[in-house]
């Protein structure tokens, strides 16, 4: 892009923006973190729904639910005498009319509200996929793009004592400049997919807080607390009981204040996931949490956690619950699919190809699961788009404002399989790396590529976008849709940055299991043994590869993805699981599993 064209181009940029902002369609603020432990009540359960599949809903101005005034008149939609929809849980899997839906829903739930003067009022949604135009009363109060990160809108001057009635439209259309794309491989579920809360706080309040180890220490804490409301020369306190630490500070004319001191930790790790209870003090509000302190770092081309080398035994997950056919999203989905990840013998888990939700993110750091955290940026990404940009930074932002004390999280992963060659994606993806850093230094960040080329059984591996990675994570899946090209353990390796580490981000091939009938060594029989066969070549492959530093096999469990349409193997599911939506093992699991047991 030339120089000119990219001045026009942020020009173009900040103009929308600003007319965004001032037109009130205004964004949903970022959320405050830590939601769990506030003053909320939950919103949680049926809500009254209108399916909207033509969307004239939005002309019908759905959300002022009007009524009729005259004897001729009369009102040609309503709330009541339809269906209910529980929430949190995607609308796909609770309708049977809703199954392969993708369009717009209105959901609808009054709730009571007294609230006292000198308190504030938050209404927090922990996730809508994909759009959220959100109502209060009748009234627009912002909307949300992005279907797997938190968002919030205040409603302290707006929310009237006694009944309130939100009015939420929420679409999933997929759609061509978001995030992802319109093309992706899991299912495109819709809805009010997590919890959603009515957060009250004192008119000045703690908004957000970043407490971990600095980069390279392993007892000195660098970090802040936000204040929100009436701000400056309050007193901050950050304590943690078990460690007799309490850190006294002042916060600026900002609300902001820094935060310094060093302890002697009991390191969280996985083979011991120690976490602390931290109590965040300002004037006027107390928030408490579980935090956990490490440190990851590259050193060399080696992955370190806590000073040591570490073999990152991960494997992918998406967010679904195998079991429900549903997205996953409570604290006991979490623990179905954690449990299986350890069961393999993981040690990490690779949450694609988006933020997945809190309760993922606090039971793997419970359970001593190191999390790779990712945004939904695709493959095709419209970069050129002067909204993609904005789209970028406003969910890496609310990823890693959620999660950023999360100390379970040590990868941000910022794209998966994107092109060099699309238009803006080096400049976009290049300045995203840099923004991500400077929200989270302590964590490391990459890009997952497949760009690399394998020829006459040799890899050669580049991309400009791994000179700003920690880690070179590769997507490969040689002898599923790339035929071997000569004997695994002697393939060769040709990296443009040779010392870096290396993490296979991706491999594996379908089965579908039971299947043993057919020849196999033809991949088009869905057998088991040829997946047991990739995974064997995988496992001898992987002793070839310099500066290897873990894997993660695509998958862990069969997933539902409508383009995978052979019928008598797949039937809208993506068969590259170790285990099958009803928890049967394949041959590969044990493969997997030995070569775990052996790491
Ligand atoms: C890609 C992609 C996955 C996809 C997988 C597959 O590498 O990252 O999202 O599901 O390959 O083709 O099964």
């Amino acid at each position: 892009m030339t120089i000119k064209k990219e001045k026009l181009f942020k020009i173009q940029a900040v103009l929308l923006l600003c007319l965004l902002q001032l037109t009130g369609s205004l964004f949903a603020q970022t959320a405050m973190i830590n939601v769990q432990n506030r003053n909320k009540t939950s919103l949680n359960g049926e809500w009254q729904v209108i399916l909207d599949p033509t969307g004239i809903g939005e002309w019908k101005q759905v959300w002022q639910e009007k009524k009729p005034q005259k004897k001729t008149d009369f009102i040609e939609y309503s709330f009541v005498g339809g269906p209910n929809l529980k929430v949190p849980g995607d609308f796909n899997s609770q309708l049977c009319e809703l199954t392969w839906f993708e369009g717009t829903v209105w959901y609808k739930k009054q709730f009571y509200n007294d609230l006292q003067p000198g308190k504030r009022l938050f209404l927090h949604f922990g996730s809508v996929d994909y759009m959220a135009d959100v109502y209060l009363n009748g009234e627009k109060i912002g909307s949300h793009e992005g279907g797997f990160t938190p968002f919030q809108f205040e409603i302290t001057g707006k929310v009237k004592s006694g009944s309130n009635t939100v009015v939420v439209k929420v679409n999933n259309n997929r759609q061509g400049n978001g995030l992802p794309g319109t093309g992706y491989d899991w299912f495109n579920y819709g809805g009010i997919t997590r919890d959603v809360d009515l957060i009250e706080t004192n008119n000045s309040y703690i908004e957000d807080y970043f407490i971990q180890l600095t980069k390279g220490s392993l007892n000195k804490v660098l970090g802040w607390v936000q204040l929100n409301g009436s701000q400056h020369g309050q007193n901050i306190m950050v304590k943690i009981p078990e460690l007799n630490l309490v850190y006294n500070t002042k916060s600026d004319e900002n609300g902001r204040a820094k935060i310094e001191f060093s302890s002697r930790f009991k390191l969280w790790s996985p083979e011991s996931p120690k976490l602390y209870k931290v109590i965040v003090e300002s004037d006027n509000d107390v928030v408490t949490d579980s935090i956990g302190f490490r440190s990851i770092e590259v050193r060399g081309k080696k992955v370190l956690l806590n000073g040591n080398p570490v073999f990152l035994k991960s494997v992918n997950i998406h967010e679904e619950n195998p079991y429900k056919k549903a997205r996953a999203y409570s604290i006991d989905d979490a623990r179905v699919l954690l449990n299986a990840a350890k069961e393999l013998g993981c040690n990490m888990v690779r949450l694609a190809h988006y933020p997945h939700s809190e309760n993922m993110i606090r039971e793997a750091e419970k359970m001593g699961l190191m999390v790779w955290s990712e945004l939904p940026v695709y493959q095709h990404i419209q970069f050129s788009d002067s909204l993609v940009p904005v789209k970028l930074e406003r969910m890496l932002n609310e990823m890693v404002c959620r999660d950023k004390n999360r100390c379970g999280v040590v990868v941000w992963s910022l794209s998966n399989e994107t092109y060099p060659g699309t238009p803006n994606r080096n400049e976009a993806l290049i300045s995203l790396t840099g923004k991500c850093r400077a929200l989270d230094s302590t964590s490391l960040i990459t890009h997952v590529m497949n760009t690399q080329v394998y020829k006459n059984n040799a890899f050669n591996v580049w991309d400009p976008l791994y000179k700003y990675s920690d880690l070179i994570s590769i997507n490969e899946y040689i002898g599923w849709y790339d035929p071997w090209q000569g004997k695994p353990s002697e393939t060769k390796w040709q990296f443009a940055f040779p010392d870096k580490p290396v993490f296979i981000s991706e491999f594996g091939g379908e089965a579908l299991y039971g299947s043993n009938s057919g020849p196999t060594d033809e991949a088009a029989y869905w057998t088991e043994a040829y997946q047991g066969k990739i995974y064997a070549n995988q496992i001898e492959l992987f002793s070839t590869i310099p500066n290897l530093c873990g894997v993660c096999p695509w998958i862990l469990f069969d997933y539902r993805s409508l383009g995978r349409m052979n019928q008598v193997y797949q039937n809208g599911y993506n068969r590259k699981g170790l285990i099958t939506e009803k928890g049967e093992k394949k041959k590969a699991w044990y493969i997997m599993y030995e070569y775990y047991k052996g790491k």
